[in-house]
């Protein structure tokens, strides 16, 4: 990771800590889940969490990524690239469109066949070698900008 990944993230930490949970209306927002919240950084994100109902999604997701590199399902899961010591970050590959966003966008039926038969090839797979993978909707599984299928939010 370069160095401008680095200052834009301590930017963004920044922003976090001062915005009183308005993380929606922070420059660089890209999305949300139920305790995460995502951020731009250009060829990567970063991930933040905001909520511990849960337990430590960010540490999870990198074990969870350890153990589908050993079961041979690495190319199906975004990469994370780095962790603060605490968890609450995270740095992964960006992913471009949503499975769901990609259907609506697209423009015909084998367009969207080929998207759905992909996404049922990639949840198959997860399923199998990351049993608690249960959660792989289509807002979950997203398309890199080289066209690569593959999910964001995973567990082992
Ligand atoms: N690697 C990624 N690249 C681009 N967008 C992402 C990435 N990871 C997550 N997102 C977006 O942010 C949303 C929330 O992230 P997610 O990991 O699902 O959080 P949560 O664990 O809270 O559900 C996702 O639904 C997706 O739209
Ligand atoms: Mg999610």
């Amino acid at each position: 990771m370069t160095r401008d990944y680095m200052v834009q993230y301590r930017e963004i930490k920044k922003m976090v800590n001062e915005c009183n949970g308005e993380y929606y209306n922070l420059p660089y927002y890209i999305g949300s889940g139920i305790s995460r919240v995502v951020f731009d950084l250009g060829n990567y994100i970063v991930k933040y969490q905001y909520s511990y109902n849960n337990e430590q999604l960010n540490k999870q997701e990198m074990t969870a990524y350890r153990i589908g590199v050993k079961n041979g399902v690495s190319d199906l899961l975004a990469k994370p690239i780095y962790t603060s010591p605490d968890y609450k970050w995270m740095i992964m590959e960006k992913m471009q469109s949503t499975v769901s966003d990609a259907l609506k966008n697209s423009l015909n039926d084998t367009e969207r066949k080929k998207i759905i038969g992909e996404y049922e090839y990639v949840k198959k797979k997860l399923k199998l070698a990351l049993p608690k993978s249960s959660d792989l909707h289509r807002g979950n599984v997203m398309i890199n900008k080289v066209g690569e299928m593959k999910a964001v939010d995973y567990v082992w």
